[in-house]
């Protein structure tokens, strides 16, 4: 069975296969480091170790080599979106899949582009970095255009079998499903997802998300960015809450600003804090 990359390297060092070492031994160091201005959004990392990562500023997606055989780590352009200004969150869902969502944030307007997002296939199948360019052409197509959201910003797999995503709309303050096919819903549409007036930003509700699996129980967990907290609850198939929505932690400082995150091995979340400028480690217990 398909599991994306953070799990299938968990499985590896699980069986105690040999994975590479990095070359840099330094716990934190820039990989890459784009002009001021540059809004980094969202990253996926492949199987091959290339960071696929979307700019909320630009048009265009990149991949990054961390470790290059030769010279230092360059953004590789995959694709140039010529009807979006800019991306959001990227999930993979196929081997080496990526689903990503475009559309039409005017950062400097505050117009969030309502009918403007849309959500892209790439297939990076056998195209990977060589110096500064692609090996080759990844097949880009369009999964849907969700007319009815204000701004998707988050998007996570529910079940790889049935090509199905849960996506926040975090403008609308809403959950949506969507599937390969093309259809979408609104699933969740609670208090705790909903959006709270943040200016000089637009309104702002839920955000980044991922649904956790264990065995066939799955818990969506999401960070609601205006409220300020990080959140779970018990889904069902079709993503609809199957309980309450407890809040799982809160920002430890007020400058920080909770955003995307991801999971460890273990099931710990690593958040990142937004204009806190760092990272929190949540133990699943919170
Ligand atoms: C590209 O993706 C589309 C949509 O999934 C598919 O129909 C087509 O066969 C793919 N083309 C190649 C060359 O893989
Ligand atoms: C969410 O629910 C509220 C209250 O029922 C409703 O007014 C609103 O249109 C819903 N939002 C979406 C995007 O469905």
């Amino acid at each position: 069975m398909f599991l994306p990359a953070t799990f299938a390297l968990c499985t590896l060092f699980g069986l105690g296969i040999a994975v590479p070492e990095p070359r840099s031994l330094d716990p934190v160091r820039t990989v890459f480091q784009f002009p001021p201005d540059t809004f980094f959004e969202n990253l996926a990392v492949r199987s091959n170790g290339e960071i696929l990562t979307s700019l909320l500023n630009e048009p265009q997606l990149f991949v990054i080599d961390p470790d290059p055989e030769t010279g230092a780590p360059q953004a590789v352009l995959v694709h140039e979106f010529t009807d979006s200004l800019g991306f959001a969150g990227i999930a993979e869902y196929e081997p080496d899949i990526f689903a990503v969502i475009s559309g039409r944030f005017n950062i400097p307007t505050g117009d969030v582009g309502p009918g403007s997002w849309n959500v892209w296939s790439v297939d990076m199948n056998g195209v990977s970095v060589q110096g500064n360019v692609l090996s080759g052409s990844p097949n880009v197509s369009l999964i849907a255009n969700v007319a009815s959201a204000n701004f998707l910003n988050g998007i996570t797999l529910l079940s790889q079998s049935e090509g199905t995503f849960l996506l926040s709309d975090i403008n609308a303050g809403v959950v949506y499903r969507l599937d390969t096919q093309g259809s979408y819903e609104v699933v969740i549409n609670r208090t705790l997802t909903n959006s709270v007036p943040t200016p000089p930003v637009p309104l702002t509700g839920v955000d980044g998300l991922h649904v956790h699996h264990d065995g066939d129980l799955k818990t969506l967990y999401f960070v609601n960015a205006g409220q300020g907290f990080l959140a779970s609850v018990a889904i069902n198939d079709d993503g609809t809450p199957a309980g309450d929505i407890e809040i799982v932690a809160r920002p430890l400082e007020p400058v920080d600003t909770y955003d995307d995150f991801t999971f460890d091995c273990d099931g710990n979340i690593f958040l990142v804090t937004g204009s806190g400028n760092g990272v929190e480690r949540i133990s699943i217990n919170g």
